[in-house]
């Protein structure tokens, strides 16, 4: 797939570092992008029919570009014009992606519920661990063998077969042990053409899951209860093409309203679907932040103490552990102890040790980081270790004394678009520079 221009302002192939310059005071109004968690997961559902789909509001990311690479090689035909993503799944030639495209993008797994009920087989290589975890997917195959799929892994690759002649997975009653977001996804996918209702209990009820929902019945499926905890799909024989708008990004927004937080400036953002971002904003009105909704769909974020406050991370409609790290940072700079917990992933804290560095007064006990709020960070050379952590590090050194020198910026550019130019449109001063060896700690090779 043709890529959409990313803005890498330097050369590629010398590895590049983020210089942030701090005590930057923020103004002015961003546009928030399209939803990449809702982009990925809808990428894949137009595998399930064989016309053409149009999305809408697609951003520009390297994650993007890469589930549109496994989707081509698949047989997809894939247009991408600005924020518009043509795709066509009219002919799929393999049921199998190569594993050194599906290793680099996890969520290129989601391929597989989409794919074993259209075709009926799937060989989907394991996407492995990641910086923040061991990311299973047991709950996916449970879901899928308990539709009727023969499932088996070998050597790394999953191996899924609908036995029998008539190439439909059946309808059943799944409980979901917990409410993954991507494993409620591929179950609610295959589901949509399979034979009969399937109903999945303590299903993940993210905006994210919603939206794949209404694209599916837009597409023609039939589906109830998307955004509860208990989803209703009854199969249908096909499915056809849509033009579809992907929902904004919550992230993204919420990284930005934490952006105007830790810089106390103020800053309006659009568009936005406030109750997608109820946890966000009522963390930030309990820490005395003023937040304004000016319109239906824009938010503003107006500069007052910060205090600090304890945080865990839980399912939605708990606090999302995308926004963990980014909280991280903020509550650093505010009054008094906060105590976040993690309790999602196992290993999504190891952003303490680089705002440490940044003299953050942060302790770890297990999966709990307390931290006392300092009056000031100061700017050093940090690494970025999964992509929420990478944009943790930059609001942190917008905020610092001094300047702050990111390495590891390809997990920045495949979770956010062209946050760079939106915060420069803010009026922040940062600047993408060729890594000089001797000044930088070694970059480990982390893949989210
Ligand atoms: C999705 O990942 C998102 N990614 C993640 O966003 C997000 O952090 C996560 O949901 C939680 O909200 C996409 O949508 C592409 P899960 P996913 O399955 O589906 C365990 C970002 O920063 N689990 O809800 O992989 C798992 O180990 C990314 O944008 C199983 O045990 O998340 C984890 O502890 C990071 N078995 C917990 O569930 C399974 O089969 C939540 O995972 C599946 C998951």
């Amino acid at each position: 797939m043709e890529d959409r221009p990313i803005n890498l302002s330097t050369n590629t192939q010398v590895p590049s570092v983020l210089k942030v310059w701090g005590e930057t005071q923020l103004q002015g109004h961003v546009t928030v992008s399209g939803a990449k968690n809702s982009a990925l997961a809808i990428m894949a559902g137009t595998l399930l029919c064989g016309d053409e789909c149009r999305l809408r509001n697609i951003p520009a990311l390297v994650d993007i570009n890469h589930m549109g690479d496994v989707l081509s090689s698949l047989g997809l035909k894939l247009n991408r014009q600005g924020d518009i993503l043509d795709i066509n799944a009219q002919d799929i030639t393999t049921s199998k992606p190569p594993y050194e495209l599906v290793s680099r993008l996890r969520a290129s797994f989601f391929v597989i519920g989409p794919l074993l009920t259209r075709l009926g087989v799937a060989r989907i290589p394991l996407p492995g661990g990641c910086a923040i975890g061991e990311r299973p997917v047991d709950l996916h195959v449970q879901g899928l063998k308990a539709m009727g799929a023969q499932v088996r892994i070998e050597h790394g690759i999953v191996y899924a077969d609908i036995p029998g002649s008539n190439n439909r997975l059946q309808g059943s009653n799944i409980y979901l042990d917990y409410p993954s977001v991507g494993a409620t996804e591929t179950i609610l996918m295959a589901a949509t053409l399979a034979e009969g209702e399937t109903r999945i209990e303590n299903a993940a009820r993210e905006p994210e899951v919603v939206d794949l929902a209404n694209f599916c019945v837009a597409m023609g499926a039939k589906i109830q209860g998307a955004g509860t905890n208990t989803i209703t799909i009854s199969g249908v024989k096909s499915l056809h093409g849509v033009d579809y708008s992907i929902i904004p990004d919550r992230i993204e927004a919420g990284t930005f309203l934490v952006a105007g937080a830790i810089t106390r400036s103020e800053i309006s953002l659009s568009p936005v679907i406030p109750e997608h971002l109820t946890p966000v904003i009522a963390k930030l009105r309990a820490m005395e932040l003023n937040l304004v909704t000016d319109a239906p769909n824009c938010l503003r974020v107006i500069p007052n103490s910060l205090r600090g406050m304890d945080i865990e991370t839980l399912p939605y409609p708990g606090f999302p552990t995308d926004m963990q790290a980014q909280f991280m940072a903020l509550l650093a700079l505010s009054e008094g102890d906060s105590v976040i917990t993690e309790t999602v992933f196992e290993n999504r804290l190891r952003h303490v040790a680089e705002l440490k560095r940044m003299g953050a007064n942060i302790r770890l006990k297990g999966q709990q980081a307390i931290i006392r709020g300092v009056s000031m960070l100061t700017g050093a050379p940090v690494a970025a270790t999964d992509l929420r952590a990478s944009a943790a590090l930059v609001l942190a050194g917008l905020a610092a004394k001094g300047v702050t020198t990111i390495q590891g910026l390809r997990h920045l550019d495949r979770g956010y678009d062209n946050l760079e130019d939106k915060l420069r449109q803010l009026g922040a001063r940062l600047e993408r520079v060729p890594q000089e060896e001797q000044d930088l700690p070694r970059d480990e090779t982390i893949n989210v």
